[in-house]
C-alpha cells in the first residue's frame, strides 16, 4: 500500500468470457500530477485497462489500488473518473445540465453545491451555451466535451480519458489540447493521436496483446522508429526532421 501514489497496479490479468488473456501482467504507478499517455494498437487492451481501474470489470488477478486503497470491483471510487471512448455511452439524461449534475447528484451533494459544480464544470470545458441542449442532439466534439464536463463535475483527483479526440475536428482537437494542457489534473488518456500524446502527457506506455512493453518520456519512446513499427505504430511526424529544404535555392 502507498499513499504517495495516485495509482498503482500490479500484476493485473483479465480475460473477457470468449477472450482470453486480454491483460496480462499489467505493472503501473502513477503519482500526483502526472500525465501518462497509454498507446497501443487496436486491441491492445487499453480500454479494458481504464474499466479495471475504475472497478467495472474484475480482474482474474492480480491488485488495483487508488491513493493508497484498494479498488473494490463494483465499488465506486469518486477518486477516478473515467471518460468513456463514446460519448454516447456516457450521455443518457434529458438535457446536457442534468447530464452534467448526474454524477454529483448521485454522489448526495446538497442541491446548492451540484449547481455550482455544474456551471464551473460547464465553464471550464466550454460547453455552457449548451446547457438547456439534448445530448443526443449535438456534434461528436460538443458531445465529448460535455462528457469532460461530466467528470469533471464529480472533482476525481484522477481521471481517464479513453481516446478523448476521436471524431474531433481540427477546431475542436486544438480546444481539447488547450484544456489538457491548462487542466492541472492527473490524468491517463489513451489515443491513437500521437501528436496529441506529444503535446499533452509527460510520460508514455506502449501496451501491445495485454502487456506494457516499453514505457517513457513521449518525445524518446514515439520517436523511436523500430520499436514503433514493431507494435503497429507509426513515429509522429512532428518528430521526423525535415531533412530536404522545401524550396530548393534558384541557381543561376
Ligand atoms: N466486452 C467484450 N467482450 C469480449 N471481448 C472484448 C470485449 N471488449 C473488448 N474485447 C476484446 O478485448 C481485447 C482488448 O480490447 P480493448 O477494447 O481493451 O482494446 P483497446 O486497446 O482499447 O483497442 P482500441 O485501440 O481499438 O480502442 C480485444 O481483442 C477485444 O476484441
Ligand atoms: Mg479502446
Amino acid at each position: 500500500m502507498n499513499e504517495l501514489l495516485a495509482l498503482s497496479v500490479s500484476g493485473l490479468n483479465f480475460s473477457y468470457p470468449d477472450r482470453p488473456g486480454v491483460l496480462r501482467g499489467v505493472e503501473l504507478r502513477v503519482s500526483p500530477g502526472e500525465r501518462v499517455g497509454v498507446i497501443g494498437p487496436n486491441g491492445a487492451g487499453k480500454t479494458t485497462l481504464f474499466h479495471l481501474l475504475c472497478g467495472v470489470l474484475r480482474p482474474a488477478s492480480g491488485q488495483v489500488e487508488l491513493f493508497g486503497k484498494p479498488v473494490i470491483p463494483g465499488e465506486f471510487r469518486p477518486e477516478i473518473g473515467l471518460v468513456f471512448q463514446n460519448p454516447d455511452d456516457q450521455l443518457f439524461c434529458p438535457s446536457v445540465r442534468d447530464d452534467v449534475a448526474f454524477g454529483p447528484q448521485n454522489m448526495g451533494l446538497p442541491q446548492k453545491e451540484v449547481r455550482a459544480r455544474v456551471t464551473a464544470a460547464l465553464e471550464t470545458t466550454g460547453t455552457l451555451e449548451l446547457a438547456d441542449r439534448p445530448p443526443h442532439h449535438l456534434s461528436g466534439g460538443e458531445k465529448r466535451m460535455v462528457a469532460i464536463a461530466g467528470v469533471l463535475a464529480m472533482r476525481p483527483r484522477l481521471i481517464a480519458y479513453d481516446e478523448p479526440s476521436a471524431s474531433l475536428d481540427i477546431r475542436s482537437r486544438r480546444r481539447l489540447i488547450r484544456f489538457l494542457q491548462g487542466s492541472g489534473e492527473t490524468f491517463l488518456l489513451s489515443s491513437h493521436d500521437l501528436e496529441l500524446v506529444l503535446e499533452v502527457c509527460d510520460r508514455v506506455l506502449l501496451m501491445d496483446e495485454g502487456r506494457i512493453v516499453a514505457e517513457g518520456a513521449p518525445r524518446e519512446l514515439l520517436g523511436d522508429t523500430g520499436l514503433m513499427e514493431t507494435h503497429g505504430l507509426e513515429k509522429p511526424h512532428s518528430l521526423t526532421p525535415h531533412t530536404a529544404p522545401h524550396h530548393e535555392p534558384r541557381r543561376t
